[in-house]
Formats: structure tokens, sequence, C-alpha cells
């Protein structure tokens, strides 16, 4: 992204293949209570899984858009979708583990993954299969999890309600933990998104209000879904928000 910023400040037209960035700005409603948060708030720390409000908002959100009964209990709230991959991959994943990467795919889960000294696996998507991965790239991965994007960056592709369904199934089959990253969820054209809480509450779905609310530079408002939250799970985002590197933890929250 430097290197970008460095040829547009000289001149260059840049297209974007890295990070989704709407042109818009936020929306009204949050830039007035933004101000007035400033205004009138000490903005301190909340308690470690998110403001119980907007866990609830977020929950319901999901039930606006997907008619899905979301328990806000499995709402955590994180710094952007960064924060909440930080917090999935350590809370799921062990040392080593194997995890699954749609290629191509959003850069930062490789960086991340291996930064937490896991292994990222590239999985070469076609375009016959609108460069998504399918069930039979599964086969013999040995993988502990799977992240997919359905809309997917830089391809814009998505997962209808079938093949998310046979990639969640295969997942599964396998042991594995099934990530959806839905980030791109609401910017869609002919069809709308698929949330994998429509087809099974075993999932882990990461979400922000980066792209659809346009806030991506606030980093402020990405969510995870795990299964079910804890105390120590509280006592881990406390600790992910406030430590940069961390040892990878093992994988006491998945089941
Ligand atoms: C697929 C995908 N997931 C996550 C992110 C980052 O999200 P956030 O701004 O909420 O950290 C991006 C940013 O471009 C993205 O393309």
């Amino acid at each position: 992204m430097e290197a970008a910023r460095l040829a547009e400040e000289n001149g260059r037209h840049i297209i974007h293949m890295e990070v989704g960035q709407p042109s818009t700005g936020a929306p009204m409603a949050a830039r007035r209570a933004l101000a007035d948060a400033l205004e009138n708030n000490t903005l301190g720390y909340t308690v470690a899984l998110g403001l119980p409000a907007l866990r609830k908002r977020i929950a319901r959100l999901y039930g606006e858009w997907y008619n899905v009964d979301l328990n806000p209990d499995r709402v955590v709230v994180t710094p952007g979708s960064s924060g909440a991959f930080l917090l999935s991959f350590t809370a799921l994943f062990d040392s080593g583990d194997r995890v699954g990467i749609g290629a191509p795919g959003y850069p930062s889960y490789r960086q991340i993954l291996k930064a937490l000294g896991l292994t990222p696996v590239d999985i070469e998507t076609a375009t016959d299969n609108r460069l998504q991965p399918i069930v039979a790239d599964l086969a013999g991965l040995d993988l502990a999890g799977l992240m997919v994007a359905s809309p997917n960056n830089p391809t814009g592709t998505m997962l209808d309600h079938a093949a998310l369904g046979d990639l969640i199934a295969a997942t599964q089959a396998q042991g594995a933990a099934f990530i959806s990253d839905e980030i791109y969820h609401g910017l869609e054209y002919e069809a709308k998104a698929v949330t994998a809480l429509e087809l099974t509450d075993d999932c882990y779905v990461i979400n922000s209000f980066s792209n659809f609310f346009s806030m991506t530079g606030w980093r402020a408002g990405g969510w995870w879904c795990p299964k079910t939250t804890s105390a120590s799970l509280s006592v881990w985002r406390r600790t992910c928000s406030s430590v940069r590197r961390m040892p990878v933890r093992s994988r006491r929250w998945r089941h």
C-alpha cells in the first residue's frame, strides 16, 4: 500500500486490489454520534466482549438482514475485522495449524496467520468455480480451519446457499473450523450474500462496520461470533486488545 501511495503521489492512477474501501464517508448518524461522544463521553475502556447494547444491536442486524436468531452472547466486538482475525485465529488454532484460504484472496489473511505461527494454505481457485474454493479442493489438505470470504476480495464473487453449505459440511467433516468473513455483505449487485449462520451454528462469522457502513479508518466495530463465549474468552479478548504479539493459544473455544 505504501508503494501505491508513493505512486499516487507521483500522479499515477492506481487501482487497488488489496484492501476494499468504499468511496463514501461514514453515515451521518455515526458521525453525529461520534462528535457527541467526543464532546460528552470519556470514551474509556469497555467490558472485554464489547458494550452489551452494541452486541445486541449487531445480533439484531443479522436478524434483520438474514432472519437468523443470533444470540447476542455470541457477538464479540473487536477493533475491525482485523481484530477479529487475531482473536479468532489465536482462539481456534494451535501453533503450526494449517488454515486454508482461497487464492486470490485478501492478502492480510496470510500475513496474520504467519505472524501467529500458523500455516496459511493457499487454495488455488479456478475461474470455472467463480474463483472460490470448492469441496474437491479440500481433499488431503489436513486443515484445522478454512476461511472464506463471500463476496470475496479482490474478485467480488459470492458463494450461494448450496456452495457455502457444501464447503461448511466438508470442513466440518474434516473436524476443521469454518470461518466466514462477511465484511462485504450488503455490497451486492444481483443476489443477496448468504451468511454462514443461515446454514449452521457450527461456524465462526467475522464482520465489521468498515465496508457496508463506510468506516474503514475508524478501526472500530468489528465482530466475531464464536459458538459460545466464556469468562476465559473475555480475558483473552482483553489481552488481544492490549498486546500486539502473542503466543497462539490452544483450541479451547472451539467446542
Ligand atoms: C476480505 C476482507 N476482510 C477484512 C478486511 C479488513 O477489515 P477491517 O477494516 O474491518 O479490519 C478487508 C479489507 O480490505 C477485506 O478485504
